[in-house]
């Protein structure tokens, strides 16, 4: 596991967009798994800005998503197929028939479990795979407690994710229950794994899942097993590791 210090959230997403610009670079045909949430932000901004530039091309870039709440449609502007479009996929070149995010409309929870598994798999797997890390310490919509095991699965939403969601929301109500996530299987069979954190808020999970013991109680702690691991985060949320010393 490799980690890349930043002094704060604008150097972070330099960073962390030079990671993925590489993996473009090395294979334009790249999978990317890529993430929604605030952190990921800048580093979409910074691609957007060296695709801009003429540096990067998205043309033959397929994408991969990690979750999306179950019960929004695409045009919902909460919801991640609409975060994508937004903030990436309609300022970049990429094809938008190349981009796969979960369903959020489908009911039949198995049916779009293993729509979305066939879809990973029929790319050949995912090269890199963007990370953000709950307070809580989850991935994805991998919240602690879940089995490492599963794959693309339906999720209750827990109390702590549905109240650090709801600044997004008119109001704690509207934050779905439930989402469809991509399971630790699928993220630890990512050929690399780019996981992004910023601020205060970040530091326990982050030392947590870095130096801390591997349970499910911390889902991101299981990326200590995986062998081509790059984290890039900031002062304050590295404040906990450096305190104890562990870098
Ligand atoms: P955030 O969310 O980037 O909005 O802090 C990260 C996550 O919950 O995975």
């Amino acid at each position: 596991m490799r980690i890349y210090q930043a002094k704060d959230y604008n150097e972070m997403s330099r960073k962390a967009a030079n990671i993925i610009s590489a993996q473009i670079i090395m294979k334009p045909d790249a999978v990317l798994g890529l993430a929604t949430g605030s952190t990921p932000i800048g580093t979409y901004k910074q691609l957007i800005d060296w695709y801009n530039k003429g540096d990067l091309d998205f043309a033959d870039i397929r994408s991969v998503n990690l979750d999306e709440y179950k019960g929004l449609p695409a045009d919902n502007d909460q919801s991640y197929a609409y975060f994508m479009r937004n903030n990436l996929f309609d300022h970049v070149n990429i094809k938008k028939e190349n981009t796969y995010i979960p369903n959020g409309l489908e009911t039949d929870t198995e049916l779009e479990c293993s729509r979305y598994n066939h879809i990973i798999r029929s790319l050949g797997g995912i090269d890199l795979q963007l990370l953000g890390i709950g307070n809580n310490g989850h991935i994805g919509f991998n919240e602690p407690g879940e089995a490492f095991e599963k794959e693309t699965h339906c999720v209750k939403l827990t109390e702590n994710t549905i109240q650090a969601n709801a600044r997004f929301f008119e109001n704690i109500d509207y934050v779905p229950k439930y989402a469809y996530s991509t399971g630790i299987k699928n993220i630890m069979q990512a050929k690399s794994i780019l996981l992004v954190a910023s601020g205060k808020s970040k530091a326990d999970a982050l030392y947590k899942a870095l130096f801390g013991p591997i349970t499910p109680a911390v889902p991101a702690s299981i990326l200590q097993l995986h062998n081509n691991v790059s984290i890039v985060a900031d002062e304050d949320a590295l404040s906990l590791i450096k305190e104890n010393q562990c870098i």
